[in-house]
């Protein structure tokens, strides 16, 4: 617009020249130099008035355009690796600022993981961490699912455009573990490597379901493995981490990656079997999923079957830090709520 009236003119120029410095574009239109031209025309004689208000209004939409149609100029940025670990992409001297550790305390989760880790490390586990952006063949096609396969609707999770996914279970590395511990079975050694880490679903939220959650994957492969070591292992372990003895039970199940599969269930550590609130009146309570290793998933991963055998689980870890603690809503861990962390501290 072009501005007929000396004032508006001079503080149109005034104000583009500010909205440049600007970092916070919209900022402009709520410049004091504005506002003060839209007092002014209290003070102007009555035919004067309407010829300025109409100009300024003008000047107001040219600023409102001038703000809508801004875009910034992006830097160019080099290329990175999304799915690598944090400090592979970023520089030290660019990584954010800790905060001192004596203002905060470790989160539940990551002291209880500590400590399943601590478990298998004594039974003879490696811990390995996964990632948490993955691709459709670990998701699924490594572990026997195949394409356009029904059981891929158990897992609903996010996906970028780019084909990237954000695992919904832990098992996403069994192909990568299984691999590199090729070459320790040639040497007469065993695979045995636990995964604690995150993992991501489109979940319905309540009192059981998050969005986000750990599990923890176990694999194990050797000579002559069977079922009874997958049942013999994992009680000792649950055994260790709740301090007593727990009775366990397991049923059938489908899992692509296994056969056979399992549902793994624990005697309810509150009753002892005996049926209470927290079982549902059944004296179980449901750990996850487990079984032996399905053939498909050892011969992709260039494994003979028929010379090696393995099981393999996968169990929420919130699920079973909530049952050590009696903790009612899986919410809480991911709620940043200072009242329940700091029980843990
Ligand atoms: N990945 C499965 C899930 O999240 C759990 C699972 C079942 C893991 C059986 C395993 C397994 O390793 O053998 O639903």
């Amino acid at each position: 617009m072009e501005y007929k009236i000396s004032e508006i003119r001079e503080a149109s120029e005034r104000l583009r020249k500010k909205f440049d410095s600007l970092e916070d574009k919209r900022a402009i239109l709520r410049a004091p130099e504005l506002l003060a031209l839209y007092e002014q025309i209290k003070t102007l004689p009555q035919d004067k008035r309407a010829a300025f208000g109409k100009e300024l209004n003008g000047l107001k939409s040219d600023l409102e355009s001038l703000v809508s149609s801004y875009r910034p100029r992006l830097k160019k940025l080099s290329r990175i690796d999304v799915t690598a670990p944090f400090d592979t992409n970023i520089p030290p001297e660019d990584r954010p600022k800790l905060l001192p550790a004596e203002f905060g305390s470790k989160h539940p989760l990551m002291v209880e993981r500590q400590i399943i880790i601590d478990i298998f490390g004594r039974m003879g586990f490696t811990a390995v961490e996964s990632r948490e952006i993955d691709d459709d063949y670990h998701m699924f096609s490594s572990l026997n699912f195949p394409p356009e396969h029904p059981a891929r609707d158990d897992y609903d999770t996010f996906v970028t455009d780019e084909g990237l996914i954000a695992p919904a279970h832990t098992s996403t590395m069994q192909n990568r573990i299984l691999r590199q511990g090729k070459k320790d079975l040639k040497e007469g050694k065993s695979i045995a490597v636990i995964i604690p880490d995150r993992v991501f679903r489109n979940e319905d939220l309540d009192a059981r379901h998050e969005h986000t959650f750990y599990q923890i994957e176990g694999i194990y492969v050797d000579k002559g493995i069977h079922a009874g070591h997958l049942v013999a292992t994992i009680r000792t372990w649950l055994s260790s981490y709740y301090g007593k003895d727990i009775n366990i039970k397991i049923q059938p199940f489908y899992f692509p990656f296994t056969e056979p599969s399992f549902e793994f269930a624990a005697s309810c550590i509150f009753c002892e079997g005996r049926g209470c609130n927290v079982c549902s009146y059944t004296g179980w309570i449901e750990l996850g999923g487990c079984g032996m290793i399905h053939p498909n998933v050892l011969k992709e991963a260039q494994i003979d079957p028929e010379i090696y055998t393995g099981f393999a689980w996968g169990f929420g870890i919130d699920r079973l830090v909530m049952l050590k603690y009696n903790i009612e809503d899986v919410r809480h861990f991911q709620s940043g709520n200072l009242a329940f962390l700091r029980q843990f501290s």
